[in-house]
Order: structure tokens, then sequence, then C-alpha cells
């Protein structure tokens, strides 16, 4: 019965990056840019179009609305290898993302429109049944979801499929908890920061244990610095790969392609965070998520 290797879950939309003179100086000031470029966005997309190009069977759930943006977002994510499966955006406009790029750092600018449209019965154990993991990104832009989450996960597990979970940043830095989302999660995959605020702990070792105490792995994305895994009995780091940064849009969604292709290739949590923190590096090399993201050869030639 199963089709896909991986169901990704969230946000689609797509992300308008601009940059050069990027930080607004109000006052009716007009200021120069050097680049723009539209582009398919969303941690779950870009996530979905990692696998795809690691050669994963990958299907997307996402709300997609039908208008300009919607658009852009089918076609490219069928340019991509990616099967969407669309779920009823409830009459909201395609969501949108604005990014301000600059090389070290970025802001963004959101219209959550569809994004926060998926409700965890969208997530039928039809689908479950249908992959052999689900990944959900971009908890906190989808309040309707995550209110559902862990029943969503802990039917996934009923049907013999793994969980991972990115929730990404929470705009309204709430930090609701997600510990009872947590005891269904195979895998979590936030940044550093992101680490510390869900866990309310500064130091990233006693967050990671804390939460490591439910039952789940942590896998910690930490910039140019590469990432670092704790699991019920062990750690370990693995180092990006050396490459000239253009934008590091997507980077961790990339990162997510990478461990979730090797555990799914049955590799272990050295080498899977090896993968993934290499596929991340290498989505830096273009502007956007996807555009440089990293086929297998890529990965295991350096
Ligand atoms: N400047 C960089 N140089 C080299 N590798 C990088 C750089 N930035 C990110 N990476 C690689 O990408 C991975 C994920 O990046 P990052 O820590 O920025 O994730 P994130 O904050 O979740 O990103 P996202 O904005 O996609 O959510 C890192 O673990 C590292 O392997
Ligand atoms: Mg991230």
């Amino acid at each position: 019965m199963v089709e896909f290797d991986v169901l990704v879950v969230g946000d689609a939309n797509p992300d308008l990056l601009l940059r050069g003179d990027v930080r607004p100086r109000f006052g009716q000031a007009e200021q120069l840019l050097t680049a723009a470029d539209l582009v398919l966005g969303g941690s779950a997309a870009i996530t979905a179009a990692g696998c795809a190009r690691l050669g994963l069977r990958t299907a997307l759930l996402a709300a997609v609305g039908d208008d300009v943006f919607g658009g852009l977002v089918r076609a490219q994510l069928s340019a991509l290898g990616v099967t969407l499966l669309a779920a009823d955006g409830r009459g909201a406009p395609t969501g949108l993302t604005v990014v301000l790029s600059e090389p070290d750092d970025r802001g963004m600018l959101t219209l959550p429109g569809t994004i926060a449209a998926l409700r965890p019965a969208d997530v039928t154990d039809d689908l479950l049944t249908l992959a052999r993991h689900v990944h959900v990104a971009s908890l906190y832009l989808q309040p309707g979801l995550a209110a559902g989450l862990a029943g969503v996960f802990e039917r996934a597990h009923r049907k013999n499929t793994t969980t991972s979970l990115d929730t990404n940043w929470d705009p309204a830095e709430r930090w609701e908890s997600i510990a009872a989302i947590l005891e269904h999660t195979d895998v979590f995959l936030p940044n550093a920061n992101e680490l510390r605020a869900i866990a309310g702990l500064d130091d990233t070792d006693e967050a990671a244990s804390k939460l490591v105490a439910s039952g789940t792995t942590v896998v910690m994305k930490n910039g140019a610095a590469g990432a670092r895994a704790w699991w019920p009995g062990g750690s370990c780091d693995a180092p990006g790969r050396s490459v000239d940064v253009v934008d590091t849009t997507g980077a961790g969604d990339s990162f997510n392609a990478g461990f979730l292709t090797a555990r799914l290739a049955g590799e272990n949590m050295e080498t899977a965070i090896g993968w993934a923190a290499v596929a991340g590096s290498l989505s830096t090399r273009a502007a956007g998520g996807t555009a440089a993201q990293a086929t297998r050869a890529d990965i295991l030639n350096p």
C-alpha cells in the first residue's frame, strides 16, 4: 500500500526574496535592491523539494489557493518532482513571505493566508497509510493543525509511519508547549534558538536532555557551526560543509531532507546528521530554498 517514502505536511507559498539595501527606512525613502527572486517557499515545501531531489518518493499536503501565488506553488512543486496533495484553503488567499535577505541574517514578512488553513482531519488515516514517514513543518504558523497534531502523530504510529517535526520560529514568541506532540515525535528538528525557547532553558545540552526525556530524538541545526543530535543514550555532532554562501533561506529545510533521506535509507544517526549538515550547507549556494539543493551524489562525493 505504501506509495510515498515521505509525506510532508505544512506550509507552501511563494517567497519574494530581496537582496541589497533591505533594511527599511520609513519616511517614504526609496532604497535600491541588487536582486529580487520569486521562488518556492514554505518550510514544508522546501523540505519536500529537498526530499524529491534526494530521490525520495515525496508528497506534500498543503493548503494552496486558486490564485496567482497558488499557481506559482503548483507549477514549481510539479517541476521539482513533488506530488502536491492540495488541501482546502478555506477561501483564504495563498500565503506569501517577503524575505529581506542579508549575507548573515534575514527578516521575513509573512501573509499567513492559506498557511493557517490545514486541519488535523486533513491528514487522514488513508494518507498516513500511503507513506513510510510523515514530517510536519512550521507548527506555529498553523494553530489549527497544531491543536490536533499529537493525535495525528499517534495515528501515524498506529499505521507504522514514523514522525518528525520542525516547528520553526514562533512569530508570536509564545512558544506554546509541544510536550504532548513530542511524545509521539520520533525526531524533532529545531534550530538552536528554537530549541532553547521551546525547552525554556538557555543551555542547549540541558534543553535537549529535557526534550529527549519525553522519548524523542533532538536534532539541532546551528547555522555555519553545523548540527548536534541527542537521543536516549547518545549524542553526536556534524560540521556543515564550507561553501560560498549566497543565501541561507531554507537551509534548515534542506537539512531536514538530508536527515530524513539518510534515515529512510537505514543509515545510523551519525551518518544521517552528516548528510543533513552537508545538504543544509549546499543549499546556501544559491538564492531561495530549492535552487541549489543537494543530490545524493553531491552529499556522497565531496
Ligand atoms: N553559513 C553557513 N555555512 C555553511 N553551512 C550552513 C550555513 N548556514 C546553514 N548551514 C547549514 O544548514 C544547516 C541548517 O541551517 P540553520 O541552522 O540556518 O537552520 P534553520 O535556522 O532551521 O534554517 P531555516 O531558516 O531554513 O529554518 C546547518 O546545520 C548547516 O549544516
Ligand atoms: Mg528552521
